[in-house]
């Protein structure tokens, strides 16, 4: 569906008197502490050079402590300590985990799953969006709030709530199954026009009338959702939770029109459960909170990651919430940071266009279920090796500020790799070809074998401008509307060059398969005609678990029986496989001229090395010249019409040397001598030009 406009952009702006800074900090919870570890707490702050903090997050229950009884003191004590000290406060709507009294008083505020069991208090995010009694008390002290704070100098901005969805992204109650009635009703205007969206006709699915339309709950072990019903849902909960964030932050920006406002996203490679390009139509700034993923995609996940934050920012700047300096507690093995990376990843997430760099959290909690978390201060107290990288960090980010690295974004790179929200929530049905694939991994391997070939890639929003970039990528983005797909054949009928592969094109927006042959949408475009796709596994002995391509790649999991080809297409790569399979010879990877513009269908699922070493070979075929760089590093620039800043990062397990134009400003296991940047693994080097 098509956006209206986003927001306007607005960034929390200094304290008085103070020059504008990179933001530096994190999650403080003071709540946690006795008053005496306060006056320690900002000692240590301004040691480490942290300029802002996020505040009562977590704190209903201590500033609401009975019903219409309101304890502002401490937190006026500490946000006066926090100012005084120059230190800013991102304050928190402090409604993300409501107080036991509340839902005590009222379990029907509680989430259901499923099954119609209770979330119960106990942890967090233990309500639910459309029940007008949370909504009732939970805008109250948003409304309590901001009237307390209104003239506060030290909050600079406000920070709506907390990682909406993580717990309570789908809810099964009445109160939801009412609110998606009404969801539908607004999308579809008719019952008919929902019976038909979701295709009712099958298993005797009709339905008379909207009340009729209930959440997906239990429908047995092994059954199969109806798929446009599974997919509106998914839809409505972003919404629905949306919905709530758009009350919370009106009430808020009512009676401090002068803040700005945001609510932290969850955006990483894997993560997608809300639509958060479709949310941040609706905040100030964006912000977002990452997690690592231990082993050998960590930084390339991570890049991935902030590139993506960046097309929902739409290039604006935007701020890191929430990362860890080390360990998390919330995996089966929580992994620590090797040496090095607790500056690295920040550095990465900055090149990415981040102007504010903030940790879950301030100080390392004692009791609780996060107490295995890390923090700026561990356990281990100021002498620590993270509290010195924290400091270390601290003072690179005040100088990459007074060398003018605000102002700067992160560059336009030649290739935009598209992601779509929507296209992955359609793949997770359990009942398509394979259960193996789905949308989000294939623009990760893309955005990895773009940077094996020294390309550090965008990663765009479907909804983003991914068509004024020289090369787009369509990776698996299955759900192709009618807009979308003109878009393609507009994009490249005017001359761009597109890479698509299988599973894409294959659905309009209501999971309705474009018929004809896939991918129906764009056929013409990429010109191919499948027939049948040929999944792949070792579940059954036997069974085909690969197939050899003749350019010395080969594909796992899935791949297009692509039956014909147009006139105007060449064949790059074939299938090399015993007759009997039927797949000997069938083209794997073709070419295609559209007006004009030019395409590569990629018609198998090759993994990131098998695209990385396809790469060159499928751009000299389109024209696109792929760049003598050498992949170990990353290379990401920031730039404005007067200054230029290049960030170095090693990708590699081993020592590399590059040569850089321009001397470092920051850098982390790196120097650069005599024209050459030398990193050690996991090293970084900022260099202003
Ligand atoms: C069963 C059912 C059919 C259909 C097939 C699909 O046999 O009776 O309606 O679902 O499975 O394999
Ligand atoms: C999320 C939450 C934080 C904290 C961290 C731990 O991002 O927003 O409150 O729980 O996870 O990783």
């Amino acid at each position: 569906m098509m956006k209206n406009t986003h927001r306007a952009f607005r960034w929390p702006q200094p304290l008085e008197g103070q020059q504008a800074r990179i933001w530096y900090g994190g999650d403080y919870n003071p709540d946690q502490w006795p008053e005496e570890v306060w006056d320690e707490d900002i000692r240590l702050m301004t040691k480490a050079g942290v300029n802002v903090v996020s505040v009562a997050i977590f704190s209903w229950a201590k500033i609401e402590p009975q019903e219409g009884v309101y304890d502002f003191d401490w937190l006026d004590r500490v946000i006066d300590k926090l100012g005084k000290a120059g230190i800013a406060v991102d304050l928190a709507s402090a409604t993300a985990s409501p107080p036991m009294w509340l839902t005590q008083k009222y379990p029907e505020v509680l989430w259901r799953d499923e099954y119609g069991h209770v979330c119960w208090p106990g942890a967090r995010e233990h309500w639910r969006p459309t029940s007008p009694i949370f909504r009732e008390y939970a805008l109250n002290l948003c409304r309590k709030m901001a009237e307390h704070y209104k003239d506060n100098p030290y909050v600079i901005a406000w920070h709506v709530s907390n990682e909406y969805g993580c717990h309570n992204r789908f809810d099964y109650s009445d109160d939801a199954m009412h609110a998606f009635q009404r969801w539908c009703e607004e999308r579809y205007g008719t019952i008919d026009a929902v019976n038909e969206a979701w295709g009712t006709a099958f298993w005797a699915q009709r339905m008379n009338d909207f009340s009729e339309i209930i959440p997906p709950r239990f429908i047995g072990e092994g059954n199969f959702m109806n798929p446009g019903k599974l997919l509106d849902f998914k839809r409505f909960s972003s919404d629905a939770l949306k919905a709530f964030y758009v009350d919370e932050r009106d009430v808020l920006a009512e009676i401090t029109p002068d803040r700005p406002l945001t609510t932290n996203f969850m955006v990483s490679a894997g993560g997608t459960g809300l639509d958060y390009d479709d949310w941040g139509y609706e905040v100030d700034f964006v912000s977002n909170d990452h997690y690592f993923t231990p082993g050998e995609s960590h930084f390339d996940e991570l890049a991935y990651s902030a590139s993506l934050v960046d097309g929902i920012a739409r290039k604006n700047p935007w701020w890191l919430m929430e990362h860890s300096t080390g360990a998390v507690n919330w995996r089966p093995i929580n992994y620590r940071k090797e040496p090095g990376q607790l500056v690295r990843d920040s550095l990465a997430h900055l090149a990415m266009g981040a102007d504010a760099i903030c940790y879950f959290q301030w100080r390392q909690s004692k009791a609780g279920a996060e107490k295995y978390h890390t923090a700026m201060v561990p356990h281990a107290g100021e002498d620590s090796q993270d509290f010195r990288d924290v400091c270390e960090l601290g003072a690179d980010l005040a100088l990459l500020g007074e060398q003018g690295l605000l102002g700067t974004r992160l560059a336009q790179s030649r290739v935009a790799v598209v992601f779509d929200y929507e296209s992955q929530w359609a793949t997770e049905h359990t009942a398509t070809p394979t259960q193996q694939v789905r949308h989000w991994t294939e623009p990760l391997a893309w955005f990895r074998a773009f940077a094996d070939n020294g390309v550090t890639a965008d990663v765009v929003p479907i909804r983003g401008d991914w068509d004024s970039y020289e090369a787009a990528v369509l990776p698996s983005v299955y759900l192709l509307d009618e807009a979308n797909s003109q878009r393609v054949r507009d994009y490249v009928a005017k001359g761009g060059k597109l890479f698509a592969t299988y599973y894409t094109g294959i659905s309009d927006e209501r999971d309705h398969i474009w018929l004809g042959g896939y991918p129906g949408s764009i056929r013409d475009v990429v010109g191919v005609r499948i027939e049948e796709f040929a999944p792949m596994g070792d579940d059954f002995p036997g069974a085909l678990d690969h197939l050899d391509l003749d350019n010395g790649t080969v594909a796992h999991d899935f791949a297009d029986v692509i039956t014909s080809t147009a006139d105007s297409a060449t064949v790059l790569s074939r299938f090399k496989a015993e007759p009997w399979t039927g797949m000997d010879g069938a083209p794997a990877i073709v070419a295609n001229r559209y007006g004009e513009g030019a395409t590569v269908y990629v018609g198998c699922r090759l993994g990131r090395d098998g695209l990385a070493s396809a790469l060159p070979a499928m751009c000299g075929s389109i024209g696109f010249d792929l760049p003598q760089g050498d992949g170990r590093i990353m290379r990401i620039e920031r730039v404005s019409d007067d200054a230029g800043f290049e960030f170095l990062f090693n990708r590699s397990r081993e020592r590399v040397t590059v040569e850089v134009d321009g001397e470092p400003l920051v850098a982390s296991l790196g120097r650069v001598e005599d024209g050459r940047a030398v990193l050690d693994p996991n090293g970084v080097v900022v260099i202003k030009r």
